[in-house]
């Protein structure tokens, strides 16, 4: 079989060995994927192990995405530039390369949902890792609009000046503020901040929503009902999705970038989120 793990720390509730394996059968692969928890000084030398002993690919997660982005930093694609960060790890002609799926895993289950993003108002809540993380495909899907807010606005600033710097021609889509500069109403709203993980709602103001518009959370619970999508359902969000469906187009595009062959994803969405109810 081919091999591939996830590596993090924790990493016992990693549902990647889950997804790829589903994807291996549709591909008709015969794959094994471990999860790996690795402690924090040995991250360099586990993942220089894994690919020394033959393996194929590498998903990395919490704590360890910026050190991977150091690990490939000479070979990093366009998307793990932008996002500072790398999920997904390869070698190519003896070379360490990294990418970031996380950003068109979300555009990608966004479209799933029936939803251009063509031309498109979109509001991104949020202003760390995850947040930059989904930027630049969103960017590239001809969104008309694309502002970051945050609680603390400065860090929205300087995000959105920092990839304003290496992405000028998004000038006129990408701006910048803090939650109260937030007006008039948005087609896709996405709850990029850790917000949900306290159970917190968010300093939204009301009338944010038209009855066409998108609520979207990074994070997921069993029953797509975080405190963020329960505020915009409150608030007339007609579509309310939580990030369940990231996961998987991510590990999707994880899968293409390793073995070329691209899968469907909806079916291994309904079978993770019946293992989550
Ligand atoms: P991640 O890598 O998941 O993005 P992070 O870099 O720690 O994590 O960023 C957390 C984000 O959630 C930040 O944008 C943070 O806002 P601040 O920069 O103002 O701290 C945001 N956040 C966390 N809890 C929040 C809350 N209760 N309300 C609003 N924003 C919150």
């Amino acid at each position: 079989p081919l091999h591939f793990a996830v590596m993090g720390n924790p990493i016992q509730h990693s549902y990647s060995p889950l997804l790829h394996s589903l994807f291996a059968r549709q591909a008709g692969l015969d794959i094994n994927y471990e999860k790996v928890l690795v402690p924090p000084e040995d991250f360099e030398s586990a993942v220089q192990t894994f690919f020394e002993q033959g393996g194929k690919g590498l998903n990395i997660t919490i704590p360890f995405k910026l050190r991977a982005y150091e690990l490939a930093k000479a070979n990093l694609s366009l998307r793990a530039q932008s996002a500072g960060s790398v999920n997904t790890l390869w070698m190519e002609d003896g070379l360490l390369h990294g990418c970031n799926t996380d950003g068109i895993g979300m555009v990608n289950d966004i479209r799933r949902q029936g939803i251009a993003l063509e031309d498109k108002k979109i509001l991104l809540l949020g202003a760390g890792g995850a947040a930059r993380g989904v930027i630049l495909p969103l960017l590239e899907t001809g969104c008309r609009q694309l502002q970051v807010i945050n609680r603390t606005a400065t860090k929205a600033t300087e995000l959105v000046e920092q990839c304003l710097a290496s992405l000028p021609q998004y000038a006129n889509e990408l701006s910048a503020g803090g939650f109260e500069h937030i007006q008039g109403q948005w087609d896709i709203v996405i709850n990029a901040t850790s917000s949900s993980l306290q159970d917190n709602t968010l300093p939204l103001p009301v009338g944010l929503f038209t009855h066409n518009s998108l609520a979207y959370d990074m994070v997921y619970t069993p029953e797509n009902d975080t405190p963020f999508l329960q505020q915009a359902r409150k608030d007339g969000a007609r579509l309310a999705s939580d990030g369940l469906g990231m996961l998987v187009y991510q590990g999707a595009e994880s899968f293409f970038i390793w073995n070329r062959v691209r899968v469907n994803p909806i079916p291994v969405l309904a079978t993770l989120r019946q293992q989550l109810i």
